[in-house]
């Protein structure tokens, strides 16, 4: 495979946690973490910008205690317009439990469902990863 060689600059900061990233996996060199680094970054917008049905999971940590927040992040799936395939509930301590939804729709309900969780009071972190 061709390659073409480009100069990048980076804060000393970043690039001492590139390193440390690396260290800790199979990388062997700068620029093979880079381009992985890109191709996944390229996915997510292709996954973004796509047409069609796609799937991701959204992973949520909240309060369970929190006034109605099960409540809200249940009608927001029953309210997303996009199907909830599946959901996995895990109770981490006795505060905090982490809910995995996987979702099937377009890329924006799928986006509307985890920024409408990430504003729910009481959740904590919310990611979206999308998967095809
Ligand atoms: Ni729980």
């Amino acid at each position: 495979m061709s390659v073409k060689r480009i100069a990048i600059s980076l804060e000393p900061k970043i690039l001492k946690r590139l390193e440390a990233s690396m260290g800790r996996r199979v990388y062997w060199n700068r620029s093979k973490a880079v381009a992985d680094i890109l191709r996944d970054w390229f996915s997510n917008e292709e996954w973004v910008n796509g047409k069609g049905i796609k799937v991701g999971t959204i992973s949520l940590v909240y309060e369970h205690h929190t006034h109605g927040v099960l409540d809200r992040i249940t009608d927001i799936q029953h309210d997303s317009g996009a199907s909830v395939i599946a959901t996995l509930h895990v109770h981490l301590t006795h505060e905090e439990c982490l809910e995995v939804i996987a979702a099937k729709g377009t890329a924006k309900q799928i986006q509307k469902i985890a920024d409408c969780l990430a504003s729910v009071r009481g959740v904590k972190s919310c990611k979206l990863s999308v998967v095809c």
